[in-house]
Order: C-alpha cells, then structure tokens, then sequence
C-alpha cells in the first residue's frame, strides 16, 4: 500500500470535507423530516390540503382536527422539505400536482408516505438490532414494530398496483392464460395480501390463498379482504414457506419476502414439491445486481439500509439462517432454484425497484 492509499492519508482534503458535510446536512434533514411524514400521513394531514385552493394553518388545523400551532410548524418544515408549497402573501398552504400525487394517492404508483412508516420502525427497533450484532442471533419478522407491517403494505401496494397485473402475471411463461381459465394459486409470505387480493380481482375464475408465518398480517388481510368483498374467493393462512399445504398449483409467488427467509432453498423446494409439471414459480425481489460495485446506487442505498435493519436479521432469526440480504443477486436466486429442483430460470420482468424472476420445472 503506497502512502497516496486511502487508509495512510489522514489529512482531510477541506473540498472533500466540504461535499461531504453538505451531504451529512442534507441527510439530516432528510431523517428527521421522514417522522414529520409519517405525522402527516397518520393525521390526514397531506390528504386534508389534496384538492384545496390553499388552506391557512388555522383551516388545516380544523380540517383534521388538530392543534393549530403544531399544524403550522408542520407546515413549515414540509415547505423547507419541498413537500409542501405555500403562498407567503396569503398565508396559505397548497400541494403542486406533483407533491399531490406522490404524497396523497394511495392508488398511484408513486405513493411514498408508507416507506417511512418502514424508517420509523426501523429507528424504533434499533435497539433490538443492536443486540442482534452482538449476539449473532437476528429478530424476527413478526418482532418487529407494528410500523413495519403497515408500510411495508402502504409501500409495496402501488407498485404491485402499477406493475402486477399489467406487466409482472404477463411476462410470465403461459401464467395469464392459465389464471384465465382458472388456476390455483399460493402467495407465499403474503404479509397483509396485497399481491393476493390484486390478482383475486382480476382473475375470478382462479383460486388464490395468500400463506404468511405472521398472525398478525394474515388477520390483517383477512379484515382487508372482507372490506372488499373478496373473502369468498381469497383464503389467508398462517402457515410457513417451508410446509404451506396444497397440492397441483398452477402458480407460487414470493412478493419480496424469499431473502427475508432463514431457509430459502426449503422454501423453493417446497414450491416445486406444491406446482404441478406445468406451474410456475414467481419470486419478486429488490432490484439488485450480483455484487457490491453494482448495487452502489440510490436504490441500493435503501435496500442496504432496510437489510441491515430488517431482512437480514429476520432470516438470522432461526439456527442456521442463510441470510441471504435484499441485495441478493440473481446468480445466487438461479442456483437455490438448481438445487430446490427446478431446471429452468429467468429474469423475466423489471422495475427500477424490483426483479421479477420466473421459475420453472
Ligand atoms: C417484506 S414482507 C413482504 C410482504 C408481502 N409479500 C408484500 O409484498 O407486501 C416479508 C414477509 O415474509 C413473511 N415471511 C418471512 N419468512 C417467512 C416464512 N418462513 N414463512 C412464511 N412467511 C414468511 C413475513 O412475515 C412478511 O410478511
């Protein structure tokens, strides 16, 4: 190692340090202000101003019934954010079209209030992970913050909204043909049964039970499915990936939960040992490449974090969990494929944030 080598020169370059300041501020802001989102989506906050001309801090404050002095430095720290504009003359608050749509409509594809509901439980479960390091033993899934649970829905739900249905089922080998006719179909660590419920809607002729190793979400998607009219023909099951029963499937899905598991391959074999000859198996995952270098990205900086926090931890949860990280290549998903009994593999849909690989006998 020459003495130009990062770890032998110590001597801050001040241009250098001065970016990165600028960036440690930025990330700052950014951090604190996630918890302000989080308040302004659990108080109807950002949906009280969707629609409006512009409101004063007084008028939002009754709108949502909510202190109006709170409201107002709510108000301030979203128009420092940008997530919130305002007319200084007036006095009065708005959202742009832009901020509307990404902040209010739970049924767009770009809603993102729910990702932060994910932070927030993130810093809540923070000690926990802590103790996870220094053991060696990770926290399971259903461990964590109930926060986690609600954004992990509020956050995956638009994307399986815009892509699922649309693009996802149909780049599939023969799958949209067979869910036509009337196909049976497990979704595998359904969580609160988004991905199930989607697919429910716009294939009546199929059979869909949504499986999940957690109580507590598959209560959830039981209460969801009823609201909906759904439950007659959705079924939500807590059961495990690696045993779910059901026999002669048409189709297996994992919506982004195969990495999060302590035995992926027990988990994919079973999925093979459930399909028949013909079946599929469909595991969304994180968008990702096969190594560090190429995950270094904006979108691999979030997944990083919440497999630090979250992913990792819950498959280290169990003896010998392999965890596996939301970065995980597809290298590494085509060989757990090989080994669980599957003979061919292929990434057959993306997005910038996920991968949609298909399995097959
Ligand atoms: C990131 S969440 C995804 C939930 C849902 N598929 C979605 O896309 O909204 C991962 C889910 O996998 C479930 N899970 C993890 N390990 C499991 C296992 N061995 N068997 C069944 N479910 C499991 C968790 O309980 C959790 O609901």
């Amino acid at each position: 190692m020459g003495d130009s080598s990062p770890a032998r020169n110590r001597t801050p370059d001040p241009e250098k340090l001065n970016a990165f300041v600028g960036r440690f501020v930025a990330d700052l802001g950014a951090s604190f202000h996630g918890a302000t989102i989080v308040l302004g989506e659990k108080l109807g906050l950002y949906k009280a101003l969707a629609g409006a001309d512009g409101l004063t801090s007084e008028e939002l404050a009754r709108k949502t019934a909510t202190a109006e002095r709170f409201v107002r430095e709510w108000l301030a720290a979203q128009v420092a954010s940008g997530y919130v504009s305002w007319e200084a003359r007036k006095q009065r608050y708005y959202l742009t079209p832009e901020q509307e749509f990404t902040l209010t409509n739970e049924n767009g594809p770009a809603y993102f209030p729910g990702a932060f509901f994910v932070a927030a439980s993130m810093y809540r479960d923070e000690p926990k992970i802590l103790e996870a390091f220094r053991t060696g033993t990770g926290v399971d899934w259903p461990d964590h913050d109930h926060d986690l649970f609600v954004g992990t829905n509020k956050f995956f739900r638009p994307n399986y909204l815009a892509n699922l249905i649309s693009g996802w089922l149909p780049a599939l080998d023969g799958v949209v043909t067979r869910l036509e006719e009337g196909g049976r179909v497990a979704d595998v660590g359904c969580g609160f049964g988004s991905s199930t419920r989607l697919m429910a809607q716009a294939y009546p002729n199929s059979d869909f039970v949504g499986f999940d190793y957690h109580a507590g979400s598959i209560r959830a998607a039981q209460e969801i499915a009823v609201r909906e009219g759904l439950s007659a023909r959705t079924r939500f099951e807590v059961a495990r990936a690696q045993d779910f029963p059901g026999q002669d499937l048409d189709l297996v899905t994992f919506f982004d939960c195969l990495h999060d598991m302590a035995d992926p391959v027990g988990a994919v074999r079973h999925a093979r040992q459930s399909l028949n000859d013909e079946g599929t198996l469909m595991v969304v995952e994180p968008m990702a490449g096969n190594s560090l270098d190429e995950n270094i990205n904006p979108v691999g900086r979030v997944f990083y974090s919440a497999s630090t926090m979250i992913c990792t931890p819950a498959s280290m949860a169990q003896p010998n969990g392999a965890g596996l990280g939301a970065q995980t290549g597809d290298d590494a998903f085509r060989e757990i494929g090989r080994t669980a009994g599957f003979t061919r593999f292929r990434r057959a849909a993306e997005t910038p944030f996920n991968r949609v690989l298909e399995f097959r006998p």
